[in-house]
Parts: structure tokens; sequence; C-alpha cells
């Protein structure tokens, strides 16, 4: 089995069967999490009988969700065959002085998860993102490592002939106005720093967007969720606008799953419940084909 797996060179998707202690041991998931950091498809386990005759989680999935998942495959694998997609993820950090900078706990797992899939659709995708720990898998996908919000800026308006851009980083809005060049010494009880703000790359793609582009940006709100998502989305000249919500428990920061509502220019607000960032990509991407059609 393990030699047919390395050998192989053709998309792999994987449906896991065995007994629910085998399925809930850590070997098994840090095992198949290997297996999809290495761009392999796993297929979720079903809830029933088992082979050893004891009854629980660890089925393989239904022959029928198992074909269904490949008809899924190659019905959704060119849908964006010759599209330039362009995603942002990931924090920024804006140096402070050598050894210091402001950033954020974004994990870039959201933006690296459409990423992916937009590349398993077809699409020749451009990642560019903050300082993350994740690697890419699908080979259409091209990463540019950037630091600060002004790289971050800098490379997205190299790649403003986009047809689809997802704006998924958590973008530093203040950056020190002066970087110091020398480590900053201990002295006094309080220290000031100047900021000034960032470019708003969001925006900036939004004024000169043209129409046949699909321009999508992410939204992470504390109150007034409704008001300010739609707020963004006019004032950014998005398409779409994900909110994310920080009072909804499972989502957003470092968590691998997400619950977002979806506000469309033209329509009405999407809900999206909670799950995983891979699945949640699927339905986002799912979403911004349909604007396309
Ligand atoms: N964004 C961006 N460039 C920035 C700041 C944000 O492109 N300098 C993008 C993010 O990637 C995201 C969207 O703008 O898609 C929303 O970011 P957010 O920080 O929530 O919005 P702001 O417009 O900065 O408003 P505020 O922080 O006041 O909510």
């Amino acid at each position: 089995m393990l030699a047919v797996y390395l050998s192989s060179t053709c998309p792999v998707m994987v449906a896991p069967a065995m007994d629910e202690d085998m399925w809930h041991h850590p070997t098994t998931k840090n095992n198949l999490n290997l297996l999809y950091t290495h761009g392999a498809r796993v297929l979720n386990v079903g809830n029933g009988e088992l082979a050893s005759g004891l009854v629980g989680e660890g089925r393989m999935a239904e022959p029928e969700e198992i074909v269904g998942e490949l008809e899924t495959f190659f019905r959704t694998s060119d849908q964006l065959k010759g599209q330039k997609v362009l995603v942002t993820a990931g924090p920024t950090y804006e140096a402070i002085d050598p050894v210091r900078f402001i950033g954020n706990h974004s994990s870039g797992k959201m933006g690296f998860a459409i990423a992916e899939e937009m590349a398993n659709r077809g699409a020749e995708v451009t990642l560019i993102s903050g300082p993350v720990s994740l690697k890419t898998k699908n080979k259409n996908v091209n990463l540019v490592s950037v630091v600060s919000a002004e790289e971050m800026y800098e490379k997205c308006a190299m790649h403003d002939d986009y047809n689809i851009a997802v704006m998924a980083a958590a973008v530093a809005d203040y950056t020190p106005i002066k970087v110091a060049d020398q480590k900053i010494k201990k002295n006094g009880a309080e220290l000031s720093l100047s900021l000034k703000k960032t470019k708003d790359i969001l925006g900036s793609l939004g004024k000169i967007k043209r129409d046949d582009q699909i321009l999508v940006g992410f939204a992470l709100e504390t109150e007034n969720e409704t008001s300010n998502a739609e707020k963004k989305l006019k004032g950014k000249n998005a398409d779409i606008i994900v909110l994310n919500s920080l009072n909804d428990k499972g989502a957003g920061f470092g968590a691998d799953t997400n619950k977002v509502v979806l506000f469309f220019k033209n329509g009405n607000p999407k809900r999206i419940d909670l799950k995983l960032k891979s699945a949640l990509a699927k339905d986002i991407v799912d979403s911004i084909i349909e604007l396309k059609s």
C-alpha cells in the first residue's frame, strides 16, 4: 500500500477504515495530517458497525460517498482553468527595531485553504503571505513570502491583473513611523510608539477593479457585525465580504474551523455553519464561481 502511494504521481484520495480506538489515536491523526499536507484528499470516516463487530467511528465512507467525491473532483478540477487568482494570507509584521515587531494572531490557515482550493479547481494562484509556518501543496500555488504590510501591498500591486482576488490576510492597519536602527533599550516606565496608517490593499485594488474582476475581502468584527461588513463591502468596492465573528467559538484566528457569513454586492447574505477551514474554502470558492457564471 505504502509503495503504491509513494510511487504515485496522480492526485490521491484516502478513505480511512479502522476500529474506533485506532481512529482516535494521535498517531492516526498525525499520519492522516501528514498525508493531507502532502496533498492527499482525506475523506471522513462513517459511524456504524466496524469490521471487529464493535460499533462506532472509523467505518469506511460508503462507496456511494467515495464515488460522489471522485465525481466532484473530476467535475470541478478545471472549473477555474486559465484563471489568475491572487490570494493574501497570514499576518504582517511591522518592525519596531531590529528585534521587535507589531504582529497579530493570524495563522494563515484560511488564506492557504482558499489558495489550495482555487488551485484544485485549475486556477493559477499567487499566494502572498505574511510570516506563517504553513506550506503549499498544489504546485499551481506560487507562494510569495512577505513580512510587512508595505511589502504585501507592493507584491499585490504587481499582480493586479487577476481574475479573482481574495484578501484573507490580517494586514496591520498601522506601522511604526520610524524603525529604530538599534534595539530600543529599557528607559523609564513608559514607551510611546508613533504609528502611521498602512496602505489599504483591498481598498486600493477595489479602486482600480475592472468589471470582469472579482474582489473578495474579509472582515473580522466584534460589534455591529452586519452593518460593518456591509460598510466594508461598499467602501472597498468588493464583490463579497466574508464576515468572521470573534464572538463565535471555534471560529477565527488560529482555529482549524471557522464559521462565516458572506455578504454580496448583489444578493442576500449567505450563512455558512462551523466547519473545517478546508471545507469552508470549498464553499467560498463555490460562491465566487457562482458569481462568474
Ligand atoms: N486589508 C488590506 N489592507 C490593509 C488592511 C486590511 O487589504 N491595510 C484587508 C484585509 O485583508 C481584509 C479587509 O481588508 O480583507 C478587512 O480588514 P479589516 O482590518 O477588518 O478592515 P479595515 O478596513 O482595516 O477596518 P477596521 O480595522 O477599522 O475594521
